[in-house]
């Protein structure tokens, strides 16, 4: 059975109320694709952005959540509360989380065994940095990610992988074809379910590399970070997709 494609846009720390016609412009182009479409916006928009998608078929997700339902945790948000604000996806050990804020690949886990026990879908982010890379190390450092970061039990469970090269992230950098070929291939073989799993390619995609990058026998979508703020380059994305 082949994979249906996912268009995701991150729009990390960016947007505000004024920014939800977003929605109104992409929603055409999102429900001819034959590729499933999804935005994550920040915790702050995402209720009013669920009420925007309702039966335009596009998809709303969270950035990040905490590994616990409820409780003492000041500043965080559960999955649980994701869901109950309307997303369908979370995800999860972003480079800039990892970065930023510590995360290790077993809070990444943590996290993804949350996100799957509210029902949600986990989007597990790996990559390696330009010195991993240039060390020849970047294989062996993404299948430790995954092993480490990989749900307990994801046997029959939905979850998404994105590989996001951290040297290519908002860096305008994109990885060759063949390294994200030879990439993908890798993680498939990794996975515990490899024929299901969908698999992204995230890191400086844009309407010029989009085609390309989608077109791989292995990639299964995108993760979108810049060009997801501007709904004309997200909406060529989306029509690269259905290519
Ligand atoms: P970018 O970000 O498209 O701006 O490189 C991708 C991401 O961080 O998910």
């Amino acid at each position: 059975m082949p994979r249906t494609a996912l268009i995701a846009g991150n729009w990390k720390m960016n947007g505000l109320a004024a920014d939800l016609d977003f929605f109104d412009a992409i929603a055409g182009p999102a429900a001819s694709s034959p590729a499933d479409v999804l935005i994550c916006p920040p915790a702050t928009l995402l209720a009013a952005a669920a009420a925007r998608c309702a039966d335009t078929g596009i998809s709303v997700g969270g950035q990040d959540c905490h590994a616990h339902e409820a409780g003492a945790h000041t500043g965080d948000i559960s999955a649980a509360m994701l869901k109950d604000a309307g997303a369908r996806y979370v995800i999860l050990g972003h480079s800039e989380r990892r970065a930023d804020h510590g995360e290790s690949d077993a809070m990444i886990r943590a996290k993804a065994d949350a996100v799957l026990a509210a029902g949600l879908i986990p989007i597990i982010c790996v990559g390696e940095t330009k010195a991993e890379r240039e060390a020849g190390k970047a294989q062996a450092v993404v299948t430790a990610q995954l092993a480490g970061s990989l749900p307990d039990n994801p046997q029959n469970m939905e979850l998404v992988i994105a590989y996001e090269p951290v040297w290519a992230i908002g860096t305008g950098l994109t990885a060759s074809v063949s390294d994200v070929e030879e990439m993908h291939a890798a993680i498939r073989a990794a996975l515990p379910e490899p024929l299901t799993t969908r698999i992204l390619y995230g890191g400086s995609v844009k309407p010029a590399n989009a085609e390309s990058l989608l077109a791989l026998p292995d990639v299964d979508g995108a993760l979108v970070g810049g060009a997801s703020l501007k709904a004309s380059d997200f909406t060529s994305i989306i029509n690269a997709a259905g290519r």
